[in-house]
């Protein structure tokens, strides 16, 4: 049984290390070899990594990628990608690349508002609450003048504060819903420091008159129906083949995919899983809260009472449209984006975007991967595209050198693969 450990934060990172090593592994000296080989030469660089977070051993890798060649309203991006999966970044290119001849994708923001609330009990009379919330709420804006200016200069700030009653589902549940428009910046900081105040102030203000209410908690909410973007791709259909339509068999084979994804939940987890492929790669490497964004965006696909996709398509007068409907809540600014040096580049090679234009990139990126998934669902299967993006991991596990790797990916250019194919292929090109 592993020990336990008093003031385990308090420790150096070598005292730290050394206590993992010999409590909770079997090799200590592999461990702090495996922890050491990752760790970054440039002292300050990791000095900023270890700070991030609390009981900084090392850094974990995820490969850094791009996708290339994505057209949208009329311009181009290379979008940055940070993921393990292995075909996902070579599906996001193959979609790019698709719909770069049919016009590319084409974004709308709908909404950016955020929300935050606080939460209180309060059991005696509802109008009484009602009034007194009205006759405060001047003081709401005033408790939050300090944190609300600066965001308020450049447009942004507190957008609406009113009473909502949940006693149907909780007696005596009452909340402050809040709104705010928190421009590049993600706002999580902001938003939850103006609920702070607000909750100071209700709890003041209520001892004055001798109101009773607790306020129970004051908290964002990752739930931002109303921060949305959408994506969409469309092209004419057409009998002949070409790279500029689509054939209507496929089409047709498409919608019905996005139709059953629309009905049936166990198949929209996995439809929309695939489009969280393309938003959280872009997600973290424009070092955004992943978390946050999976959290709001799967509530969101549940929000008619049934999970259900994410996407849509349909084929009217000769065009085949598809899109996406998506809550991204992101920054631009604040958080990892001046601290990460490769966050920095990310949105260097995005070209500095607004908030508001990477929840265009980002939803762009996610439509990508799901046109890429249901393109090879429809068609020739997944496990063909996807295990051959699998095979070099496969090779690494096997312990193949570099000559038969190259051997082998040529080998199976025309061959299925599988775990059992690519272990024969390999015995193989070794006996000859
Ligand atoms: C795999 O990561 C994602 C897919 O399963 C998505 C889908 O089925 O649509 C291929």
């Amino acid at each position: 049984m592993q020990k336990t450990v008093e003031g385990f934060s308090k420790l150096s990172k070598e005292e730290k290390i050394d206590w993992i090593a010999h409590n909770c592994t079997t090799n200590p000296e592999r461990t702090k070899t495996t922890l050491a080989q990752y760790w970054n030469h440039d002292r300050e660089l990791q000095k900023t990594h270890d700070e991030f977070i609390e009981n900084t051993l090392t850094n974990y890798y995820l490969p850094f990628a791009v996708a290339p060649n994505f057209l949208l309203n009329g311009k181009v991006f290379t979008i940055p990608m940070i993921i393990e999966e292995s075909s996902v970044v070579a599906a996001a290119s193959k979609a790019a690349k698709f719909w770069l001849t049919r016009g590319g994708f084409k974004t709308t923001i709908l909404g950016t508002e955020k929300v935050g609330q606080v939460h209180f009990i309060h059991h005696g009379e509802k109008n009484t609450l009602i009034d007194f919330i009205k006759e405060i709420t001047p003081r709401f804006y005033e408790g939050t003048e300090a944190i609300t200016r600066n965001m308020k200069k450049r447009g942004g700030g507190i957008t609406a504060i009113s009473l909502r009653d949940k006693t149907e589902g909780l007696q005596g549940y009452y909340q402050l819903h809040c709104t705010f428009e928190t421009l590049d910046a993600m706002g999580a900081n902001f938003i939850n420091s103006c609920l702070e105040q607000f909750a100071k102030t209700l709890k003041e203000e209520a001892a004055k008159t001798a109101l009773e209410l607790e306020v129970i908690m004051s908290i964002l909410s990752n739930y931002v129906p109303n921060c949305l973007v959408r994506a969409e791709v469309s092209c004419p259909i057409s009998t002949a083949k070409g790279d500029t339509t689509v054939s209507a068999d496929f089409a047709k084979r498409f919608v019905q995919a996005v139709a059953i994804a629309k009905s049936e939940p166990f198949r929209a987890v996995t439809h929309n899983k695939g489009i969280m492929n393309g938003i959280d790669a872009v997600v973290l490497a424009t070092g955004n809260d992943f978390r946050a964004v999976e959290a709001g965006v799967h509530a969101f696909a549940a929000k008619d009472g049934n999970y259900s996709s994410l996407t849509h398509a349909e084929i009217k007068d000769g065009l085949f449209t598809f899109w996406i409907e998506v809550p991204l809540a992101l920054g631009t600014v604040g958080g990892l984006t001046s601290l990460h040096p490769l966050v920095k580049l990310a949105l260097e090679i995005l070209q500095n975007p607004s908030a508001k234009e990477l929840m265009q990139i980002t939803a762009v990126a996610g439509l990508a991967q799901n046109f890429a998934a249901l393109r090879s669902l429809v068609t020739t299967g997944i496990q063909k595209g996807h295990m051959k993006m699998h095979l070099l991991n496969m090779l690494n596990q096997l312990g193949a050198s570099e000559q038969e790797k190259r051997q082998l990916v040529d080998y199976f250019k025309e061959r299925t693969v599988s775990n059992a194919s690519v272990k024969e292929g390999l015995e193989l090109i070794r006996k000859q």
